[in-house]
């Protein structure tokens, strides 16, 4: 049986009182989501249980038991708060995902302070903003980062602390940076878990606007009544799951459901740094008898795309569930799964703001393949017209995705940024920005985006981001950066450049922009393609025309062109 038991009745009779008793929390109690993840497993008598299962490259394996994850967030927290870390400072995680990372988030929200993970693969263009405008107290980082930080460290006067956990040895430490070795720091038996409230904030993720900086969403302690109940249903974690969420933690996803409800639910989970490669992949599958596997469309592709034969090399019995999110999930891969896994992948829909599922295909709900499913129970969501806000009764016709708020993961603020938080609602909902119908069962098909965000491999790349950066290349008068469509990453990364006079258009030059962006911003937000034209289409204000060089990669209708500039 389903831990959903019957998604009709779930969605008749809803109350997030079930994940609030489930928890044994009642409003005005504490609630801290570190201790949530750790001491309550530990009271529950699961102390020894398997928690974490990790892998590197070159066979390299850590193991925790839940009593481990209880005494090494201790020590975390008890070395943040000797360093001066209070409540509400943030802390930013830039590690791989190396066990540190996991458990160091759990020790960050046990002090109080607000956990900010970012995306190790982040250059210093990346970093900086996000540090400045969280105005990030300290930084948890390895060796092979610290460069990146060390170049920027002048630049943010609030940054106190450079944690470096894979102590540098060789190279001695600099100003700010100090040394912490998880594994053979003296154990803490006990640490004063910080008396956070339902409305107390606890991580920061940040996420790519179409205009203007990266915006931070500012997450609440409470999210984990969500958290744990979505998790619970879509992902149907179970007592003795082996559980692998292959997202980074860099993002919503790996936190959310890559640390968070799974450790709060008591479940095992398996990490692994190791890169992509189908064999590893389900050699990691095989080895470790994982039975529910959350992932993303982008990693299905690649693994369609090499082949049928090489899953007959593995035996993945073990495997039970199958979910999937980030990105379209195509019925094509739907149905290749159910082929070859016998399973199919249950889409799930949801955001960084979010900070839960919202939309689902369920287990044991019949899955059109292609389709995004139906709202979470309690979930009050409908598809609005773009201009009204008003509900769209008609089944197939194309709105705006809304939620009415409420539910208890939804994000508190846009850090500092009031006014852009504010304008993500309108007639009493809030508005993720994507476009979908609903058709006459009740099932949400998503269309695509309302803006111009890249979504490449399930990650948001903002493609004002990339022209401000690509604006700081001597050779770059001006560009326009739109996607591109790709099979396997759904969208790419494509800039029209206008370049300055004297430059030319080389491959030589092609190479060193492309680097230049993955340096400085990162490898995903690095365009696969880089076309020079002498003008860009403008409107008659100025507005560089993105719709219209969008239109002509993904070979659409142009649309109206009357406000084009015309020379
Ligand atoms: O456009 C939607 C797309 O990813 C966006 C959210 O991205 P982010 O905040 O980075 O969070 C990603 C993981 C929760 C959405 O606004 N998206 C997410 N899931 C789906 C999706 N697009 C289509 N189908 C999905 N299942």
């Amino acid at each position: 049986m389903h831990n959903i038991g019957s998604y009709d009745e779930r969605a008749k009779n809803f109350s997030w009182d079930i994940s609030e008793k489930e928890l044994g929390y009642q409003p005005g109690d504490n609630i801290n989501i570190g201790w949530y993840c750790t001491d309550r497993i530990c009271d529950m008598g699961k102390a020894e249980k398997t928690a974490l299962i990790w892998e590197g490259l070159g066979g390299k394996h850590k193991q925790y038991t839940y009593n481990d994850l209880r005494l090494l967030s201790n020590t975390i927290a008890g070395f943040l708060t000797s360093l001066g870390i209070v409540a509400e400072d943030r802390v930013c995680i830039f590690l791989d995902r190396i066990p540190e990372l996991y458990i160091g988030f759990v020790g960050i929200l046990k002090t109080g302070a607000i956990a900010q993970p970012l995306f190790s693969a982040f250059g210093e263009e990346s970093l900086i903003v996000r540090l400045e405008n969280a105005e990030t107290k300290a930084i948890i980082t390895q060796k092979k980062h610290l460069g990146k930080v060390r170049k920027i460290v002048d630049k943010l006067p609030y940054l106190k602390h450079i944690i470096v956990v894979d102590d540098p040895g060789k190279a001695p430490l600099q100003q700010l940076e100090i040394a912490f070795d998880m594994d053979n720091a003296e154990r803490l038996e006990h640490y004063e878990v910080y008396p956070t409230k339902a409305e107390s904030p606890s991580v920061l993720h940040y996420t790519s606007g179409t205009t203007g900086m990266p915006k931070g969403v500012k997450h609440v302690h409470y999210s984990l009544i969500s958290q744990y109940l979505t998790a619970k249903w879509v992902l149907d974690l179970k007592e003795n799951d082996i559980y692998w969420c292959t997202a980074d933690p860099g993002w919503v996803t790996g936190t959310s459901y890559g640390i968070i409800s799974p450790w709060a639910l008591g479940v095992t989970q398996c990490v692994n740094d190791i890169g992509f490669s189908a064999d590893a992949w389900y050699s990691f599958i095989e080895k470790h008898r994982i039975s529910v596997w959350y992932s993303a469309p982008t990693a299905i592709r690649s693994l369609m795309k090499a082949g049928d034969e090489v899953i007959k090399k593995y035996d993945l019995s073990s495997l039970r569930h199958l979910a999937s999110v980030g990105e379209p999930l195509n019925a094509e891969a739907v149905i290749w799964s159910d082929k070859v896994f016998g399973l199919k992948f249950h889409d799930s829909y949801w955001q960084t703001e979010t900070g839960s599922i919202m939309i689902s295909n369920y287990p044991g709900m019949p899955i059109k393949a292609g389709s995004m499913g139906k709202p979470f129970p309690g979930v009050v969501s409908a598809v609005v017209d773009p201009e009204s806000y008003e509900e769209i009764n008609d089944t197939g016709k194309i709105g705006l995705i809304a939620f009415r708020p409420g539910w208890p993961a939804m994000m508190r603020m846009y850090w500092n940024n009031e006014q852009v938080y504010k304008a993500k609602f309108n007639n009493g909902w809030y508005i993720p920005g994507d476009r979908a119908y609903i058709d006459p069962e009740g099932y949400f098909w998503f269309v695509g985006r309302d803006d111009d965000i890249i979504n490449t491999g399930g990650h948001l790349v903002s493609p004002f981001e990339v022209e401000s950066a690509l604006l700081e290349h001597p050779a770059v008068a001006e560009s326009a950066v739109v996607s591109k469509p790709d099979f396997v990453n759904m969208e790419v990364v494509k800039a029209f450049v206008c370049l300055k006079p004297g430059y030319e258009a080389t491959p030589e030059l092609n190479l060193e922009i492309m680097n230049f962006i993955r340096k400085k911003l990162s490898p995903l937000a690095m365009p696969q393609d880089i076309e020079y034209i002498p003008n860009l289409p403008k409107t008659r204000s100025g507005k560089i025309m993105r719709r219209m060089l969008k239109a002509q990669e993904w070979g659409e209708e142009i649309g109206d062109t009357s406000t084009l500039e015309d020379d």
